[in-house]
């Protein structure tokens, strides 16, 4: 078995580059050398523009601000609003599918495809559910779930599902998320000029806006996600540039939100659509995506992962994409000049997402399957403008398993171990492998590529490394993309694998990465590091798990940091959050913080040596416990 090299990304999208040249494409490859080396205030996170007296840039010569704070206030606060702006973001997200499940209706456009996970979470929140109808449940639950953005008392609804312990160390710390948006609103408030300069103060929030996301909004993002398009379960499918189809109209579905995407896919797949491709002189229609969004429909659809988050020019290099459609966040700006040296229509379509250089087609769940199939229809009338003479589609994928939500992990897994019946439909299965050794924990790995990192080597090194030292990996957004590329989502990958996981891998049928979706889906790693908790009997943070986001790059990746550390996991990461001019905000995150939620971050920019921390972290943990 043989996993394709980060050299051979690295040639096709050279290969690619010569015909981006050809055109007068500009690139991330070029902009990263206009823009380096980078401003060093902004680096190290002491530069503040909070008030027009400023900007303030602190320097041993001018160790205050003109209002007075000292760099620990300034770092603290611009840490504090990257949160926010990361909170917001997926919470804004979680927010659209609850405005989509409220119109959920019976042959419409968006169906109930998971009933019972809709009944199980309204008995959760106290709704009746006996003789309901089951879209007007989806409306009752859609309504108390956009309540949850602006209540005016009480805490989320979702911390109840994490342990006992837990939710007493957030109370203790007094940072239990209150309604979602309101989170986002004291961050901005707490941070803006002349109000709160201590660090610790500022840390708290951070920690409290990081929950209302993960244990908020994205939670919604995840839930309500499933509940209508269905919640994943293992399915086949490829990744890596090679998915699209050079004889195909090819159509790439990038961003976030699966509400568009998964109604590109519907209509991309009808017999009317097809034959329409056929008119225009296509053999058929190939969807394929990028970033999240691709992770949302290749969970639930299978539809092939065309690349992560720095691939996203590349897709348009090919000369084969005849549309780019996009919903919502880590859009290049880029793809609207690039587009137009190809024939290429990059197709905006959120009111959030708007941008130069695309064709606007506002999307909105009352009008989605018309406006889905006008864009499909689109894609195809643009298969004639192509130019042979640009195309070229590297010949490079990898088959690659995925689905693996915490209800596919528990059904996977049932049977693996000698485990009694009684404890099918638990996480037991999985303890007791952890337990006797044969895996000897697992790491959560999620978030972006960077330029700052050699795209995805990090991730792929990393896993490399965990997987033959038996630590078993789930991981999401564009981590698990790069996992899908190199072919560690392939069942034979078991074979790089440690004697335990690989035997694990076996019994199971299960790739030794596995894919639990986008980067809303890390509240599923929240569910299941609190199932494992509460079948144990264990603390969330004497479990030997962590979390890694080794080349992260976006205010959302902060925030989910955030309230991984603060649900008890360690979190190592590649790139700096911009703290190193702060010892005193440095020291919180990396030490202070673990006094409130018994975890703590970890930055470390060589990668080898944060996979021998991590690795270390977790026989800490089994130390401890005697296992
Ligand atoms: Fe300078 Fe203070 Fe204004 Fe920031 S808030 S720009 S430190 S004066
Ligand atoms: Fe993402």
């Amino acid at each position: 078995f043989k996993l394709t090299t980060v050299e051979e990304f690295e040639a096709a999208t050279a290969r690619l580059l010569e015909t981006g040249a050809k055109v007068g494409a500009d690139s991330w490859q070029m902009r990263v050398k206009n823009q380096t080396p980078h401003c060093k205030f902004g680096e190290q996170g002491v530069c503040c523009r909070i008030c027009s007296m400023g900007p303030c840039r602190i320097t041993p010569k001018a160790p205050r601000g003109i209002c007075g704070c000292d760099v620990h206030g300034i770092v603290g606060r611009n840490f504090l609003r990257f949160t926010a702006g990361g909170a917001a973001t997926h919470s804004d997200h979680g927010r659209e599918i609850c405005i989509t499940l409220g119109h959920a209706k019976e042959g419409g456009d968006y169906q109930v495809k998971d009933p019972e996970k809709l009944i199980r979470i309204a008995k959760e929140w106290g709704v009746e559910t006996e003789g309901k109808d089951i879209y007007d449940l989806a409306h009752e639950m859609s309504d108390l779930a956009q309540e949850e953005y602006g209540k005016i008392r009480g805490y989320s609804r979702w911390l109840k599902r994490a342990p006992q312990h837990t939710q007493d160390l957030w109370h203790a710390a007094g940072i239990e998320p209150r309604a979602i948006d309101r989170e986002v609103s004291c961050a901005l408030h707490m941070t803006h000029m002349g109000n709160t300069s201590k660090p610790e103060a500022l840390i708290r929030q951070a920690l409290r806006n990081g929950l209302s996301d993960g244990w908020g909004g994205s939670m919604c993002g995840t839930e309500f996600s499933d509940v209508l398009f269905g919640t994943p379960k293992p399915i086949d499918t490829e990744a890596n540039l090679g998915v699209m189809n050079a004889e195909n109209v090819n159509i790439v579905v990038h961003g976030h939100d699966p509400s568009l995407s998964e109604m590109i896919c519907e209509y991309a797949d009808s017999k009317e659509m097809i034959d329409y491709a056929k008119s225009m002189g296509a053999k058929g229609i190939t969807v394929s995506g990028v970033c999240c969004t691709s992770n949302e429909v290749a969970m639930r659809r299978g539809i092939p992962m065309a690349g992560n988050f720095l691939q996203q020019e590349n897709v348009v290099l090919t000369g084969a994409c005849e549309a780019i459609v996009v919903d919502v966040q880590c859009i290049f700006p880029a793809l609207g000049p690039l587009s137009k040296c190809f024939h290429t229509k990059f197709i905006t379509t959120s009111p959030i997402c708007q941008m130069p250089d695309s064709d606007f087609i506002e999307f909105d769940a009352g009008t989605a399957g018309e406006k889905a199939k006008q864009i499909v229809k689109l894609a195809c009338e643009n298969f004639k403008n192509r130019k042979p003479e640009l195309v070229h589609i590297p010949d490079l994928k990898h088959k690659a398993t995925v689905g693996y939500s915490v209800e596919a992990i528990v059904k996977t897994l049932d049977g693996v171990t000698n485990s009694q019946v009684d404890e099918t439909g638990t996480t037991k299965p999985l303890l007791e492998c952890i337990t006797s050794g044969v895996i000897r924990g697992a790491v959560a790995m999620v978030g972006c590529n960077n330029p700052k990192v050699r795209p995805d080597t990090a991730h792929i090194e990393l896993m490399k490394k965990l997987i033959a030292n038996d630590i078993v990996i789930i991981a999401s957004g564009c981590s698990a993309q790069a996992a899908a590329r190199a072919g560690l989502m392939d069942k034979a990958a078991k074979d790089l694998c440690g004697a335990g996981l690989k035997r694990v891998c076996e019994l199971a049928d299960i790739p030794p990465v596995l894919h639990m979706g986008s980067c809303v889906d890390i509240s599923r790693m929240l569910i299941l590091a609190s199932e494992l908790a509460k079948d144990s009997g264990l603390n969330i943070s004497q479990l030997p798990v962590v979390g890694c986001a080794p080349e992260w790059m976006s205010e959302k990746a902060v925030s989910i940091g955030n309230y991984v550390v603060a649900t008890g996991l360690d979190t190592y990461l590649g790139v700096d959050p911009y703290v190193s001019g702060s010892t005193e905000v440095a020291s919180l995150l990396t030490e202070g913080v673990r006094d409130w939620v018994e975890a703590a971050y970890t930055v470390e920019k060589d990668i080898d040596k944060l996979g021998d921390l991590m690795i270390a972290r977790i026989e800490e943990k089994r130390d401890a416990l005697g296992i």
